[in-house]
């Protein structure tokens, strides 16, 4: 029978929390009408607490956290010197709020953190609460600073959910869906996707693919011209095992050239502002670029005179094996003009923010940017206290070392199951899946499918981007152990799903 919603009086009783605490079977109904139903649910547990890469629920029962609440507790949960931090400094002060102080001493010691761990050029930052506000401002910035209104994005990008994220978000139609009209004057580029590279699918078959256009001559009759659907749907992706590292990796550069004709024929660089991108797409299916991709950025941006910011809100603070994930890709030389950050930063307590070079200053007038709780003292303690935890526990070096036992791992699986893709950097891995018979196109709903049957079996793993992609976001504290029980778990989740491999 359908829960019914509790009557003002029972509410008052607190009825909820004891349907909560007798562990009724029915409480997260009960609570869920009384939540917006626009927010989707990954299960129906009720979260209770938890400790490094696990969480209890109200139940009783145990889950191995692959999502570390999407790529936020860095550290594990509630890491006890994140958890003293926190303690230590709200018995101090909460909240002095950043225009009545503009400073206290955890910011003081956030500020020497992070000088020491951006990139070089970036001395200048500014703190929000989530990474779509961090986002919201970027825009802010990159409009005020250059005095130009678009701004370009990506195909399957994510940047978040208010207004202005929104606008510049194109990984999936149900983030916009029915929230029109959004921020104008943005302009999506192509991003490279390798796998499903609609150039690649186009070619001519043989090695030597990426170097021949379909169409050019010898002419073929239009009714001889191979597409997407033909027969190279069921070619091998380039990204298939036997395993390459992305270094390794050949594009033939489609992308950086339509970027070009996205400039001359939908956004002129003296209308541009700026070109965001995610270094390592996150919720658009951790979509690794090959690693011409960012240094042909970095360089059209500044042959067209416009900024480029980098959002690390998934990809940075040690989620990859690098502080940043575009330290993989980008020379010391090629710093990105404004960085994004959140999520890992301060291990699950709400904080975000963006660095962004000096000169990027020029034209920001004061008053123009705020927010009540931005850069506040809890935040930045919670922060600091990450980033020691970090540094002390060698957690960029153990991202490096679970990542590759986890590429490992799922490429093994791939053997057995229709794994036709597995990337990505560090601890920041996924894995996607094609047809059953070995052809690219997985059908509709696949990735949720394993996504619930890893739940049946009390792993948490998430699903990412509109094709059918599960996504490895581990804390950064996960032990080669633990890893091994999520591939086990993901294995017996396969078999349930595509029968035994
Ligand atoms: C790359 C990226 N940017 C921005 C955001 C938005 O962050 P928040 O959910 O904290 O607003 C996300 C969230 O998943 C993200 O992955």
């Amino acid at each position: 029978m359908p829960a019914q919603p509790l009557r003002a009086a029972e509410a008052a009783a607190s009825s909820l929390l004891a349907a909560v605490e007798l562990h009724s079977p029915d409480a997260v109904n009960l609570i869920r009408q009384h939540l917006v139903p626009a927010v989707a649910h990954f299960s129906d547990y009720i979260a209770d607490h938890g400790k490094g890469s696990y969480i209890w629920t109200t139940d009783g029962q145990k889950h191995l956290d692959m999502g570390a609440g999407i790529g936020v507790v860095s550290t594990g949960h509630s890491h006890p010197k994140v958890v003293k931090a926190i303690q230590d400094q709200a018995a101090r002060i909460i909240h002095p709020q950043q225009n009545i102080f503009p400073a206290h001493p955890p910011m003081a010691a956030l500020l020497d953190r992070l000088l020491k761990i951006c990139p070089s050029q970036l001395t200048r930052f500014f703190f929000a609460n989530s990474g779509s506000e961090a986002i919201d401002n970027a825009m802010k910035i990159a409009r005020a600073h250059t005095g130009k209104q678009n701004i370009i994005c990506f195909e399957n990008s994510f940047h978040g959910r208010t207004y202005g994220a929104m606008a510049i978000t194109t990984s999936k139609t149900y983030y916009r869906q029915g929230f029109a009209p959004l921020v104008p004057s943005v302009t999506v580029a192509p991003y490279p996707y390798c796998l499903h590279c609609k150039a690649r699918a186009c070619a001519p078959d043989g090695d030597d693919w990426y170097k021949v256009a379909p169409n050019i001559p010898p002419y073929e009759p239009y009714s001889a011209r191979r597409c997407c659907d033909g027969p190279l749907e069921a070619m091998v992706a380039p990204n298939t095992p036997p395993y390459q590292p992305y270094s390794a990796r050949r594009c033939c550069n489609g992308p950086l050239e339509a970027m070009e004709w996205v400039l001359k024929q939908q956004t002129a660089p003296s209308e541009t502002a700026a070109v965001i991108v995610e270094p390592i797409l996150g919720e658009g299916g951790f979509l690794t670029p090959p690693p011409s991709f960012l240094p042909g950025l970095r360089k059209l941006c500044d042959k067209h005179g416009l900024l480029l910011i980098l959002d690390e809100v998934q990809s940075g603070v040690a989620r990859t094996g690098k502080w940043w994930g575009h330290q993989h890709m980008l020379g010391e030389d090629e710093q990105p003009d404004i960085m994004t950050f959140a999520k890992g930063i301060a291990a699950g307590f709400p904080f975000a923010g963006l660095a962004m070079k000096d000169h990027v200053k020029e034209n920001l007038v004061p008053g123009t940017l705020g927010g009540t709780y931005g850069g506040g003292p809890l935040a930045c303690a919670a922060a600091v206290a990450t980033l020691d935890v970090i540094e002390g526990e060698g957690l960029l070096q153990n991202a490096e070392a679970r990542g590759r036992q986890l590429v490992a791992g799922l490429l093994e699986l791939a053997n057995r199951f229709p794994i036709i893709d597995v990337r990505g950097r560090g601890l920041m891995v996924a894995a996607e899946f094609g047809a059953p018979d070995g052809g690219l196109k997985a059908p509709y709903g696949l990735a949720a499918k394993v996504t619930k049957a890893c739940g049946k079996r009390n792993m948490i793993l998430l699903s990412a981007g509109a094709r059918e992609t599960v996504r490895f976001l581990p804390p950064l504290t996960v032990n080669e152990a633990e890893i091994d029980t999520a591939l086990g778990i993901l294995s017996e989740a396969l078999e349930e799903v595509f029968g035994k491999g």
